[in-house]
């Protein structure tokens, strides 16, 4: 990332984004709790990622910690856990990684940070999980990088999809088509 400041209003176009997400009866079980490098709040973030992570991460212009909140209310009043808050909070991390790139910014998932300080520190409440953090800035150049992350600054792979995908069974594979 280049260091570049990003405005809050264009920071907010990513959340907005995250929170069209679709989720289990529309429960919408993500939160996110931001900080901006230019702010009193961005040391308490920066603090809470891993070394590696916080290598790189110094030029980002804003830290989200991402949250979901496990349980839900029913029709009759009563809190029911929420099976599928993760995989909700996954999908509106998708959307904000996807608006944040048609936007033109580096969007980072990380899992190299302290989960319990983070939860201390941003007084998430009971029954909430801290699920991950990520780092949003503007593009910068790779030669600016120290060198052990110059080496890794390139495209990644993915598995073949015959490897993850299968008809009727687990591992089978998918039917090859005509
Ligand atoms: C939930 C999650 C946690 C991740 N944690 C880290 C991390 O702590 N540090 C890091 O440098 N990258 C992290 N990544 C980035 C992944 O390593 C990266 O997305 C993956 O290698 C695929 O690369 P690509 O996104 O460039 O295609 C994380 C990504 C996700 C989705």
């Amino acid at each position: 990332m280049s260091g570049e400041l990003v405005p809050v209003e264009e920071l907010l176009r990513l959340f907005e984004a995250a929170h069209w997400a679709p989720s289990s009866g529309n429960n919408q079980p993500w939160r996110f709790v931001y900080a901006r490098r230019d702010t009193p709040e961005w040391d308490r973030f920066f603090g809470l990622l891993a070394d590696g992570n916080r290598l790189w991460c110094s030029k980002a212009a804003a830290l989200v910690v991402v949250i979901s909140r496990g349980t839900r209310e029913t029709r009759d009043g009563k809190t029911v856990p929420a099976r599928t808050h993760s995989f909700d909070t996954g999908a509106a991390w998708a959307y904000l990684a996807l608006q944040g790139t048609l936007s033109g910014l580096v969007v980072h998932g990380m899992e190299g940070f302290d989960y319990e300080r983070a939860a201390g520190e941003l007084e998430v409440p009971p029954h909430h999980t801290v699920e991950c953090m990520v780092a949003v800035g503007r593009p910068g150049r790779a030669e600016d990088l120290p060198e052990r992350l110059r080496a890794v600054e390139h495209p990644n792979e993915r598995r073949p999809v015959s490897d993850v995908v299968s008809e009727g069974r687990f591992g089978r594979g998918a039917t090859e088509s005509a």
